[in-house]
């Protein structure tokens, strides 16, 4: 289990709730209505994939979850704390201090090694030289590159630029790891360890949410969450997922 001695440690209700979100982004005169009322809550510890068609809204939620946007309208608590009302610099805060994001494209800096590109989110939260090292040392170690730390990312494969960019999501013990299309660049060998690995990060405690538009993806997770046209429209086990697409 991870270390956890913040003090929303005494929050008990749901990790994440969302409630009635609503996104329109404004282009000229045109509306795009890119979530419709989603309501959505999601415990502590659960591994829960998001799964829907291009366009269906899903990068727009998973903005909203990552504290990277705020909703139109609606409410976004996340460990007790409303997020769909901050400004920028507290929704930075929350991003680097409770959500660990992992990405298609992986997102490291090219010019910098490993160890660095592993550390940083610890840089900005103020953590000093010796422990940054020591804690991404851990991290490398953890996903199994800990030989790779002074490689610059385009001496490592992607698989090995992915498991750098799930270290970096690790290091600061986030609340919740947020994966958007994470095996998307990656061949069927490495998705393979990538999804075995979040699996077993899961069942270590680790709350992970993974959106895809691949069925084989969200299979592996928990529980799977269908989205079309910016509402959803399943939300349930794998098998009850399985059963309604064969049905
Ligand atoms: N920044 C934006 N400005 C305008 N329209 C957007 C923007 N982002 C997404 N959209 C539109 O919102 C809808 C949902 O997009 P998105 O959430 O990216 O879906 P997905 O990730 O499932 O492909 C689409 O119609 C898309 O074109
Ligand atoms: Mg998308």
């Amino acid at each position: 289990m991870k270390n956890r001695n913040r003090v929303e440690d005494t929050y008990s209700g749901p990790l994440i709730q969302l409630i009635d979100i609503h996104k329109v982004y404004y282009m000229g005169t045109s509306e795009i209505y890119a979530n419709n009322g989603i309501d959505l809550s999601i415990n502590e510890g659960e591994f829960v994939a998001i799964i829907g068609k291009s366009g269906s809204g899903k990068s727009t939620i998973m903005n909203i979850i990552g504290a990277l946007d705020v909703p139109t309208s609606g409410q976004y608590i996340l460990k007790g704390k409303d997020v769909s009302k901050m400004n920028d610099n507290e929704l930075a805060t929350i991003r680097n201090q409770m959500i660990g994001f992992i990405f298609q494209q992986y997102n490291l800096l090219p010019k910098e090694r490993l160890i660095n590109n592993v550390s940083l989110p610890l840089l900005y939260s103020g953590i000093g030289s010796a422990e940054r090292h020591e804690r991404a040392m851990a991290a490398l170690e953890k996903v199994g590159i800990a030989d790779k730390y002074r490689n610059f990312p385009n001496q490592m494969s992607g698989g090995q630029q992915q498991r750098g960019a799930v270290a970096r999501a690790l290091i600061t013990n986030p609340s919740l790891i947020l994966a958007d299309e994470p095996t998307g660049a990656l061949d069927s060998r490495t998705s393979e360890e990538l999804l075995t690995f979040l699996k077993q990060l899961n069942e270590e405690g680790n709350t992970i949410v993974l959106i895809t538009h691949d069925r084989s993806v969200a299979e592996r997770a928990n529980r799977i969450v269908s989205i079309q046209d910016g509402k959803i429209t399943f939300d349930g086990n794998v098998e009850e997922y399985r059963r309604q697409v064969a049905g």
